[in-house]
């Protein structure tokens, strides 16, 4: 099959870069022209594990490529997938879908013979419907049809998960666009992966359900985490007590300092918003949202509660931006909301990041930032876990009790246990378990 990919960033890249490496011929479009620049010079725009290799074998191999140029691409391609950005449209929460009409109209300027547009982007119910209207209205000659095919790729292991994953889903309005979209995932099917093929709306609606249901999970368990703190019992243990339960599974059970990234905080969102605009609020949802932000700030609040109860003209040392371990992802990463909650308190902050520290800079102002995690602690009065990056899952824990100039470690990932810190003369504050309270 013959692919053209619109958004080469994190879904753009890495799904066609997978197609690719299936057999298909896929060539990766983004507006961006350093962007393109820096993938035809073999430099990745993203931090991904295992991606950059990946992108030379097929490139070497003649099966990928990277251009500006939208309109050869599409005209020559079987399936056009759109996977550009639909970021929180500013005032309501609603995803914004210029970029998914911008894109409608450019393919539509472009497409010869039959070709299947595919929404890969997540967008609410009905944009296929406004893809559609909007490709028709510019070329009523076309032969389009439009298909939904959400991604449920996680960042940090989005190749296993596009080569691996749990389902396929295909929301398709009529045979020809299934047909298409079973043969460019039949490689997959040999590997048994089930496929779901469903109406176009019920697609579009299955992802935001998928990330709702999994921000929910967080959210429960985070609740739960704070209770524990106020009776004595420990969260880990209550995780593992109720995941083994298949009926509720063990994985989005790890307390922590609230869910954030590129998707969940904006597909909540926009969920709730259709739902409204609807008629039928989804108060679940709009829960998880208010309790989500509110612990995010709350966590800067625990630093200060760990520190005697104020942080004014002390030195916190942070490790760990990014949203989560393995990207360089820093968009609503909780990082962001402790670190000014701490610099609102009076703190100095340092921080360090394996891959973040380029994306954070724009992002926070007045932080220092270190080598290492050693250079972080290094005459700090704190130190705070935000991401449980592999590197800060086993530090030598002698050595940061000599560097820092206080004995506070605050991990809000709970990557330690409560003895072997205290052993080096620590007070130790973590999420949910006996003893995270404040010194
Ligand atoms: N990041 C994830 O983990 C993830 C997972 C599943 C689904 N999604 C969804 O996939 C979509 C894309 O997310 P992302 O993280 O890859 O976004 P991104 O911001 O990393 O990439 C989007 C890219 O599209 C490009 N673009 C925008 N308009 C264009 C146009 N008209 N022509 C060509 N290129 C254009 C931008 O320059 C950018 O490089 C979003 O809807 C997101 O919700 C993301």
């Amino acid at each position: 099959m013959r692919i053209a990919m619109i958004g080469s960033g994190y879904v753009g890249l890495v799904s066609g870069t997978c197609l690719a490496d299936f057999g298909h011929q896929v060539v990766c479009v983004d507006k961006d022209p350093a962007k393109i620049e820096a993938l035809n010079a073999g430099r990745m725009p993203i931090y991904e594990p295992g991606l950059d290799a990946l992108v030379a074998e097929n490139v070497q191999q003649g099966r990928l490529s990277f251009t500006t140029e939208l309109k050869p691409a599409v005209a020559a391609a079987d399936a056009v997938f759109i996977a550009v950005g639909t970021p929180s449209r500013r005032g309501d929460g609603f995803a914004d879908l210029s970029f998914v009409f911008a894109a409608a109209r450019e393919i539509a300027e472009a497409v010869d013979g039959f070709t299947v547009v595919v929404t890969k982007s997540t967008v609410p119910v009905g944009t296929g419907d406004e893809v559609e209207r909007i490709i028709r209205e510019i070329r009523p000659d076309a032969e389009v049809s439009v298909a939904s095919n959400p991604e449920f790729l996680r960042e940090g292991a989005a190749i296993g998960d596009f080569k691996r994953p749990d389902r396929i889903v295909v929301g398709a309005e009529d045979a020809r666009a299934e047909e298409v979209l079973r043969e460019i995932y039949r490689p997959l099917f040999l590997n048994q992966a089930p496929i779901l093929v469903t109406g176009r709306r019920t697609a579009e609606l299955t992802k935001y359900a998928a990330n709702a249901f999994l921000a929910t999970k967080i959210t429960f368990i985070n609740e739960i985490a704070d209770l524990c703190e106020q009776v004595g019992a420990d969260v880990q243990q209550v995780a593992r007590g109720i995941g083994l339960d298949n009926r509720i599974g063990a994985k989005f059970l790890h307390a922590g300092p609230g869910y954030g990234g590129s998707c969940f905080p904006k597909d909540t969102l926009a969920l709730v918003k259709t739902a409204q605009d609807a008629g039928t609020p989804v108060r679940l949802v709009e829960t998880v949202v208010a309790v989500n932000d509110q612990r995010k700030r709350a966590m800067a609040r625990k630093v200060v509660l760990a520190c005697g109860g104020s942080v004014r003209g002390k030195t916190i040392a942070v490790l760990g931006l990014t949203f989560k371990p393995n990207t360089d992802d820093m968009r609503d990463a909780p990082a962001l909301s402790i670190i000014t909650g701490l610099q609102d308190a009076g703190a100095q902050v340092r921080a360090y990041d394996p891959e973040g520290m380029e994306a954070a800079k724009p992002l926070l102002r007045d932080v220092a930032y270190a080598r290492d995690a050693y250079d972080c602690a290094e005459g700090a009065d704190a130190l705070v876990i935000v991401t449980e990056w592999n590197a800060f899952r086993a530090l030598d824990l002698a050595r940061l009790a000599q560097v820092m100039a206080g004995r506070v470690l605050v991990d809000l990932r709970n990557v330690y246990d409560h003895a072997s810190v205290q052993r080096h003369g620590f007070h130790y504050v973590s999420i949910g378990r006996p003893g995270s309270g404040e010194a």
